[in-house]
């Protein structure tokens, strides 16, 4: 295991992780399997990813014990609101085959672009993850694709706080706001698509960059979230580049080339999908 972050309740969250999305193709036990070889124990899912299922048979293959793993996975969409977020929970948990998470997120902040009764949602959604961490079926709550915005009507009136807020964040779509707003409340920041999915591996800038540090831009990337403080969730379906991706606390990048990283032109994925319309317009 990694070395860990220190949530805001203590609970010990560790410092990189394989993300599922996009590994259910009929083959993903194997190729969450092969991440498990490959000496991952911290695994992300949602019940969108539809890799509950794969991760809990490529568990139950490995032989690992259970508490070896740290496993976060998300409440979807159209599971949001008290009751129902309680029986998406449970229907993760079945998943999975196991009585606990380490983590679970509401995966985004509005269901649908233009959803006007958001807070409301939301507040009542938290109330449903409050309950099941104080019953102790969770370790530890939070959020994913969240907003400063999002978070601060949580806080109004939250008995438990976040303690995580999971997002896009890579070299070229680094969330400032967000980032710094987290970090100043003691929320820990994962990433989501750390290494831009692909879109980042054939810039200039950064192919030379990493060069001079003798390694990938996928590691170049993994290490620029790591140096931020942020927990990187890459994924890849190959041995090697799954090895290689945990290869990255053997060098470390300059500030110089920190702030080159974080100054990149900004493109993300989830700056053009239709939740972005909370990024780009705060919702009243
Ligand atoms: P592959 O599965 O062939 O390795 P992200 O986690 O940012 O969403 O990016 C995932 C994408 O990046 C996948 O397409 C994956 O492809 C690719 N990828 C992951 N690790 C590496 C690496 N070390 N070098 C090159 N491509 C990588």
């Amino acid at each position: 295991m990694y070395d860990c972050y220190t949530l805001n309740n203590g609970v010990k969250n560790p410092c990189l992780g394989y993300g599922t999305y996009k590994a259910a193709d009929g083959k993903s036990a194997d190729i969450i399997q092969m991440a498990i070889e490959a000496g991952y124990r911290y695994f992300d899912t949602a019940s969108f990813y539809g890799t509950e299922e794969y991760l809990a048979e490529a568990i139950r293959r490995s032989g690992v014990p259970r508490e070896e793993f740290f496993i976060t996975s998300k409440a979807w969409k159209t599971q949001m609101g008290y009751e129902n977020v309680k029986e998406a929970f449970r229907q993760s948990l079945e998943a999975l085959k196991t009585d606990y998470l380490d983590l679970y997120l509401i995966h985004w902040p509005l269901p649908e672009e233009g959803y006007s009764n958001w807070k409301q949602l939301d507040k009542e959604t938290w109330r449903g993850l409050e309950e099941l961490y104080e019953e102790g079926k969770v370790k530890a709550i939070g959020v994913s694709n969240f907003l400063p915005h999002h978070i601060e009507n949580l806080l109004e009136d939250c008995r438990v706080r976040p303690a995580v807020d999971q997002i896009e964040f890579h070299p070229g779509y680094t969330q400032e706001m967000t980032v710094r707003y987290c970090q100043e409340k003691d929320i820990l920041v994962q990433a989501w698509s750390p290494i831009g999915r692909r879109a980042l591996l054939d810039n200039e800038m950064l192919q030379e960059m990493a060069g001079q540090y003798g390694v990938s831009v996928a590691q170049l990337c993994i290490r620029y979230a790591i140096q931020r403080g942020i927990v990187p969730l890459p994924k890849s379906s190959a041995m090697e580049r799954m090895k290689q991706n945990q290869d990255v606390f053997g060098f470390e990048i300059t500030e110089e080339d920190m702030y080159r990283l974080g100054t990149m032109p900004q493109t993300g994925w989830s700056g053009l999908h239709p939740d972005a319309g909370s990024v780009r317009r705060p919702e009243k």
